[in-house]
């Protein structure tokens, strides 16, 4: 079996050789370029293609891919809203995904945002290194027994909730298909009225897309930390910079963005940056952006392989495939 893989990056690779050292049936090109309507030419003779969060598999590429002879995508993310499936469907194109390589990886990057937006350690290290010891403008917050809203309680948010349980804090859960846990379940206007820090952890549909927007902000407390490690547009970035300049958001933490794909993963230092919104969401004081890092570890690189290999070989076999999106 031949794979594609679009988007890919130097340090995929070696978890991916690793894993396909005892798998000669499967062949794997790496391609830097994402999976665009003009990239799909690169398919031809392939079987496979494997794809990242901002390649883009909509009706008009899954129509090329299936013309090049495509017969599967693996996705090597847990997300798969860059894919319409229903396009996939009718080309009888497979959809396969890696649903859990580390929730723990994404739950802890989400409390380094937390503390580091709190605890302001970013300040600090660069104050410090200036021989600049002054505490003032660096006052965080105990996050024992404050009040954290997790909208979204599948596998990452679960693991945050057992991270913030140990510090002490009071965790409200808001999910319509969550049961019984070590939180309290309640309504997303409850969980917006109540928290001190909101954290996002539900998938990007049509009832979540801009679930953080102006209507949202106005049940808040003042001051409030949102922290977004899930999907760009679970979040209305211009409500934020109007939030943010009203000072009811208070710290704004954010591993995605909703422009994301025309940004993250790459070195745009000798570029002139042309999203405003994003260049005034990171010249606020109290915003922190990181560039969709939140999976990445070394034990979520090689569970993201191991599982994407594996969902190949299923294919390849005709066996039933354990981790397909319908
Ligand atoms: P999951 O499928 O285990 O959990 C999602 C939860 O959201 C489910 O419990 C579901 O019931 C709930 N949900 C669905 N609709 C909801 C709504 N309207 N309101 C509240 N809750 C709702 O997914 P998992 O693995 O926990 O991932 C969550 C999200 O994190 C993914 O959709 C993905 O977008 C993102 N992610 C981000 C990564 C990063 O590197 N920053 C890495 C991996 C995932």
């Amino acid at each position: 079996m031949t794979v594609a893989l679009f988007s890919s990056q130097k340090y995929e690779q070696a978890p991916f050789d690793t894993c396909l050292q005892d798998q000669p049936s499967i062949s794997i090109t790496h391609f830097e370029q994402a999976l665009t309507e003009q990239s799909t030419i690169l398919c031809k003779g392939f079987d496979a293609v494997c794809i990242f969060v901002n390649d883009l598999a909509n009706e008009a590429v899954i129509k090329q891919l299936a013309e090049q002879g495509i017969k599967c995508i693996l996705l090597r993310c847990a997300g798969f809203n860059n894919v319409d499936l229903t396009a996939a469907k009718a080309h009888n194109i497979k959809v396969c995904r890696v649903p859990a390589y580390s929730p723990e990886a994404v739950a802890e990057h989400c409390v380094a945002l937390m503390l580091t937006l709190n605890r302001k350690t970013h300040k600090a290290y660069n104050r410090i290194r200036e021989d600049n010891f002054d505490l003032n403008g660096l006052l965080g917050f105990n996050l024992f027994k404050k009040t954290i809203g997790i909208i979204g309680c599948g596998k990452i948010g679960l693991a945050l909730v057992n991270i913030l349980n140990g510090f002490g804090a009071n965790v409200l859960v808001c999910d319509p298909y969550a049961e019984q846990g070590d939180y309290t379940l309640c309504d997303l206007d409850t969980l917006l009225s109540q928290s001190d820090v909101i954290s996002l952890h539900c998938p990007l549909n049509d009832q979540t897309h801009h679930i953080i927007n102006e209507h949202a902000f106005s049940k808040m407390k003042p001051g409030v930390m949102i922290i977004n490690t899930s999907r760009g547009a679970l979040v209305d970035s211009k409500a934020c910079i109007s939030a943010l300049k009203s000072k009811k958001l208070g710290y704004l933490g954010l591993d995605v963005y909703e422009q994301e794909s025309e940004l993250f993963f790459k070195d745009r230092r000798d570029e002139i940056m042309q999203d405003d919104i994003f260049s005034r969401l990171v010249s606020f004081p109290n915003v922190l952006v990181t560039g969709h890092q939140g999976f990445f570890t070394k034990e979520a690189l090689s569970e993201i392989a191991q599982t994407t290999i594996n969902n190949a070989i299923e294919f390849a076999n005709n066996q039933p495939l354990s981790n397909e999106v319908k």
